[in-house]
């Protein structure tokens, strides 16, 4: 056996390769030469019958042609495999600068949720007034949340709101993290980052932790308000609030005050308005009253201002939390409030449209 059969094998077999297309074909070859019975095999069957001589060259000549085999084969799939690819791209090959291959239903638009046209509108007006719009973080601390704001740890004003804490075993007392139960915390925030007299709104989201029901939510907005100056009175509170609604509803709205208490105020105010929905007859958003709240508010109270930094001696000021989604669903008759955080297209599509 010469060296020069090895050649001619490895030729023939390189040859023959070259010609398929089918992975199975390729595979079959392989069978052919390393195979049970195939040619390198039965090559290295007959190795023992040869002289010591011939075994020392052929040896060496099969176990390479073996691995030459074994690479090329492999290659060869790769190979094949990279071209089936190719062709699938090829095939399904998508021009995407042509909008219909997009699949597009271009006569679709976006939308404006309504509490952010409602929130816009309202944002338009105050700073037509003069006030600044401000925004906080949701996850507040304690202190921002409650005790800054005449609220501490043994008060029971913590009830009102019920709260999602985070629990933090190593938190010092006043320092407990959790989800701002009202955007109240934006007036302790908005006291502590300016000087007097100022005034600004603060409109954001809110988590309470309670039952939901057709007028309750445990993610809900509210739009707060803040006005601090000398001299400062409840008529002043009084003219922004009618003003804004006026403006809000675009005609006039019967409205009632009546006492409130929030620790924060003092005196503080319940500001109802007539339900819209029902025209004051009851409904599942009034609870049958006829009417809604609308707008808590009152007059800051004196350790507030302390803990804004503030000298309740020379300045006073006053405060409002409106609840924002009641507002929209007033505006837009919607009846339960849970449409608003919904993300159901059907709702969210029927408002101006970009
Ligand atoms: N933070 C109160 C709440 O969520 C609402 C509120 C009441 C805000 C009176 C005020 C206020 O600024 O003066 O229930």
């Amino acid at each position: 056996m010469s060296s020069l059969d090895f050649e001619a094998l490895k030729t023939e077999f390189i040859q023959k390769l070259s010609q398929l297309t089918k992975e199975a074909d390729v595979l079959n070859l392989k069978a052919d030469y390393l195979g049970k019975s195939g040619i390198i095999t039965e090559l290295l069957k007959k190795m023992k019958d040869l002289s010591p001589e011939d075994r020392k060259t052929v040896g060496p000549k099969a176990n390479e042609l073996k691995d030459i085999v074994n690479l090329e084969v492999q290659k060869k799939i790769d190979l094949l495999e990279v071209e089936a690819i190719n062709q699938k791209l090829a095939e399904n090959r998508i021009d995407i600068s042509y909008t219909e291959n997009l699949k597009v239903n271009s006569n679709s638009h976006g939308g404006y949720h309504p509490r952010t046209l409602v929130q816009q509108e309202i944002e338009d007006i105050f700073l037509s007034m003069g006030f600044d719009v401000l925004d906080g973080p949701h996850i507040e601390n304690e202190f921002t949340n409650f005790e800054a704001l005449n609220i501490p740890g043994d008060h029971p004003a913590r009830d009102m709101q019920d709260t999602f804490w985070f629990h933090d075993e190593k938190s010092p007392v006043g320092k407990k993290h959790l989800l701002r139960t009202h955007t109240s915390t934006i007036q302790v925030r908005g006291m502590l980052s300016r000087k007097p007299p100022f005034k600004f709104i603060a409109p954001g989201v809110v988590f309470r932790c309670e039952r939901t029901d057709a007028s309750h939510e445990m993610v809900f907005t509210q739009l707060e308000g803040m006005m601090v100056d000398e001299n400062i009175s409840v008529s002043h509170l009084i003219y922004f609030m009618k003003t804004i609604l006026k403006e809000i509803f675009k005609r006039d709205v019967e409205v009632r005050l009546r006492p409130g208490f929030f620790p924060f105020v003092e005196p503080g105010f319940e500001l109802d308005i007539r339900c819209l929905i029902c025209e004051g007859k009851g409904c599942s958003v009034c609870k049958h009253i006829g009417w809604v709240e609308l707008l808590p508010c009152g007059m800051v109270h004196p350790n507030v201002l302390k803990a804004g930094g503030i000298d309740p001696e020379k300045y006073n000021g006053f405060a409002f939390g409106l609840g924002l989604d009641r507002l929209v669903m007033m505006k837009y008759g919607i009846d339960d409030i849970r449409h608003l955080q919904s993300a159901d297209l059907r709702f969210n599509t029927q408002f101006k449209t970009y």
